[in-house]
């Protein structure tokens, strides 16, 4: 049986954080051993929302370091960015051809990004959506982990392949799968439960980085929004609890120990004794981590060679892909 292909992106746009992790690198590391593994580092789509060029550049060799100090490894996987394989482009603007206005005015992520002044926004940031599905469909990928925020952004890639295939009389793509993290779908913010941990909220006590030392993360654990009352001691009660629910899904998703052996281990006691715990927890999961991102950030060559390497075998699928699509498409003249 051939190996499933398996295709994600992570955007260099601020810091990743526990969320990035949680949400989506966990499950790249589970994936690069048994299937065919692509990981992109997605700095077209950054652009969407203007980037200082140099900043824009190291945030690039930033996520690299991420990736391979959380373990993901460049000879079991492509790791590449996004810009130098410029099939990703070719065929975002074949795929907004067929992508309808109406899909993507029922992009709620667009509607949140762009806020109230829609009309400031750039087209980039409307037609993102449409990229993300190039890039998927450009490695014709079975598999999409990501956080449950792209679900979304998968069920449109799925419904271009579809039309695609059926205006183009031919089955080119295949219908991708979203794979989210059961036991992290979304990580909440440490601030507000009501939204998610994200790379853009203003409050840097919102998210946990990948970077943060042992003092940082203890400081924003301590800080983290809860109540007054004792622990749970049954999961009914975390439905009116988002922000002790949040917590314990970190702790559960980190140490894969079920919540509601959490919840019994933890039942009636303080939350204060709680966080005590969770800190030890993450700050076991990323102090190994953030020491290796220091390192590896160091070794500009090494991450210049992995990045050419990656794009080498990335550009040959996706050239491939391409030219099939031409063919088909009218655009072949030899
Ligand atoms: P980005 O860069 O915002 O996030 C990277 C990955 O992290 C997940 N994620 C989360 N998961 C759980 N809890 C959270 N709080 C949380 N925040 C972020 C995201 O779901 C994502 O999986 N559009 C994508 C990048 C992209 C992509 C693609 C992904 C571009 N092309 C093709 C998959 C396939 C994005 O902005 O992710």
């Amino acid at each position: 049986m051939s190996k499933d292909t398996v295709f994600s992106g992570v955007q260099p746009t601020g810091d990743i954080h526990l969320g990035n992790y949680l949400g989506a690198i966990k499950q790249f590391l589970n994936f690069q051993d048994d299937a065919d593994s692509i990981f992109c580092i997605v700095d077209q789509h950054a652009i969407t929302v203007f980037q200082d060029p140099e900043e824009l550049k190291q945030n690039v060799y930033s996520v690299l370091s991420i990736f391979l100090a959380c373990g993901l490894d460049p000879k079991k996987c492509i790791l590449f960015n996004q810009s130098a394989v410029r099939e990703h482009s070719v065929l975002s603007w074949y795929l907004s051809c067929t992508a309808r206005v109406g899909w993507l005015n029922r992009m709620t992520q667009f509607k949140d990004k762009a806020g109230k002044n829609r009309d400031n926004a750039s087209l980039g940031l409307y037609a993102y959506p449409v990229l993300m599905a190039a890039d998927i469909l450009l490695y014709h990928a079975d598999k999409v982990p990501v956080g449950d925020d792209q679900k979304q952004h998968l069920e449109l890639t799925r419904d271009i392949a579809h039309k695609f295939n059926t205006d183009y009389k031919k089955t080119f793509f295949k219908l991708p799968e979203p794979i989210i993290n059961k036991a992290a779908p979304r990580i909440m913010s440490l601030r507000d439960a009501n939204n998610k941990m994200s790379k853009s909220d203003i409050s840097k006590y919102s998210r946990i980085l990948l970077t943060d030392s042992n003092d940082e993360i203890s400081a924003k654990i301590n800080k983290a929004k809860s109540d007054s009352l004792a622990m749970p001691t049954s999961s009914d009660q975390l439905a009116n609890r988002p922000e002790i629910n949040n917590l314990i899904t970190i702790y559960s998703s980190i140490s894969n120990v079920e919540k509601d052996k959490i919840i019994t281990l933890f039942a009636n006691k303080e939350i204060s004794s709680f966080k005590n715990e969770l800190k030890e927890v993450v700050i076991n999961l990323i102090e190994p981590i953030s020491k290796e991102i220091k390192k590896i950030m160091n070794d500009k060559k090494y991450l210049q060679e992995t990045l050419k390497h990656g794009s080498l075998k990335a550009r040959e699928r996706a050239n491939k892909t391409i030219l099939e699509l031409n063919s088909a498409m009218g655009f072949n003249f030899d």
